[in-house]
């Protein structure tokens, strides 16, 4: 074959999300169809390349799995390769397992691997990179944070946002109707694209960001404000990484053997009862959690992460390693790895979306 290539692998690494198996049967079909190759699936994440954990996928094996959550693979947030956590009696231990990752891979015979992930699945494939440059790997950045650097929008966002919106629209009523003020939490790690999106487009008074750290008189100001006018409910969503002006994010969990340590949650309930407590309006907590990565995929994310595997085929063909798919615009296009990471994409203050949501008269409490 011309490209030389004849066996590929696919993993799929970090908190799951809507459209991977989009992605998995993209790189199935066409590395089948187009090229004639064998493709291998890692099971569970980078731990299927350290364990050595696989199976053929074949086009059949695919079929009918784009329109499916989750990942037919299997995903891990606890395989950094580097830093992989292994049972010693009682006690967790952490070990650099890359050499066992890197032999799997030679065993396996692969000539390329594709790792669809987001920003910390990735910064395990830049340092693997790093230590290992012969490995040919491209990545395709997927999660519902949309935090990956040099792309505008990573596949399972969209979803994300459809799945959040749809909450907050619900809310609205049963806010109406008890006059209430309703909390919305949502995920999205250290980063407010899912609230900020969200946010908008079901209508939000108050939107509170990890980026935009709050000053919680201002948010009860807002409402108080709402109330004179007659607005006697009122929906504040918030990210879960947003925090007060001067204080910490709220951390339901320190896991020492996570690629992110840190699990996030109950910053939904501060907000709840700071405003109650300052307004005296009676007010609620929904956290939407985990179902806003779970379920169907949106027509929107099943598109691109077909065009990103498609896109990540035609570099392996091309012998373009290194590279990450990305969306620029209309265009899929391919970016250096080394220059994704590290490092996340944020919101910025004078991002567009704040501006309009400004001028409509949502808060964002800064
Ligand atoms: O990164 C995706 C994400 O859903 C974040 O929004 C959230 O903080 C985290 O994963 C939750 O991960 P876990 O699977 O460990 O609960």
């Amino acid at each position: 074959m011309k490209s030389g290539l004849k066996r590929i692998g696919i993993l799929t690494s970090g908190g799951d999300c809507p459209g991977l198996n989009a992605a998995i049967r993209a790189l199935t079909k066409k590395a089948i169809y187009d090229h004639d190759l064998v493709v291998i699936g890692l099971k569970d994440g980078f731990s299927g390349l350290v364990e050595g954990k696989s199976r053929e996928l074949t086009a059949n094996d695919v079929s009918g799995i784009l329109v499916k959550g989750g990942t037919v693979l299997g995903s891990s947030n606890r395989a950094d390769v580097f830093r992989y956590p292994v049972q010693k009696g009682k006690k967790t231990v952490f070990v650099d397992r890359s050499k066992d990752a890197v032999r799997h891979y030679r065993k396996l015979a692969l000539d390329a691997l594709f790792v669809i992930g987001g920003d910390g699945s990735l910064t395990i494939t830049h340092n693997l990179l790093k230590k290992y440059p012969k490995l040919n790997i491209i990545g395709l950045p997927k999660t519902i944070d949309n935090d990956v650097q040099l792309t505008d929008v990573t596949f399972g966002f969209n979803s994300a946002v459809q799945r959040a919106t749809e909450a907050i629209d619900d809310l609205h009523t049963t806010a109406m109707s008890h006059h209430r003020v309703m909390v919305v939490e949502v995920m999205g790690r250290d980063t407010g694209w899912l609230a900020l999106e969200s946010g908008v487009a079901g209508g939000g008074d108050v939107i509170l960001l990890p980026e935009f750290p709050y000053d919680i008189n201002k948010v009860c100001d807002e409402i108080k404000g709402r109330l004179k006018k007659g607005k006697l409910a009122s929906i504040v969503v918030a990210a879960e990484g947003a925090k007060p002006r001067g204080g910490e994010v709220v951390v339901r969990k320190i896991v020492c053997d996570g690629v992110e340590p840190k699990r996030l949650g109950g910053i939904g309930q501060k907000v709840a009862d700071d405003i109650e407590e300052c307004t005296g309006l009676e007010s609620r907590v929904t956290v939407l959690g985990h179902l806003l990565r779970s379920g169907v995929p949106t027509a929107y994310d099943r598109l691109l992460a077909t065009r990103f595997g498609s896109k990540a085929i035609d570099l392996a063909v091309k012998g373009r390693f290194k590279r990450m798919v990305a969306l620029k615009g209309a265009d899929i296009v391919d970016v250096p790895i080394n220059k994704v990471v590290p490092g996340q994409k944020l919101v910025a203050k004078n991002h567009p979306l704040v501006s309009i949501a400004k001028s409509l008269g949502t808060t964002f409490g800064v």
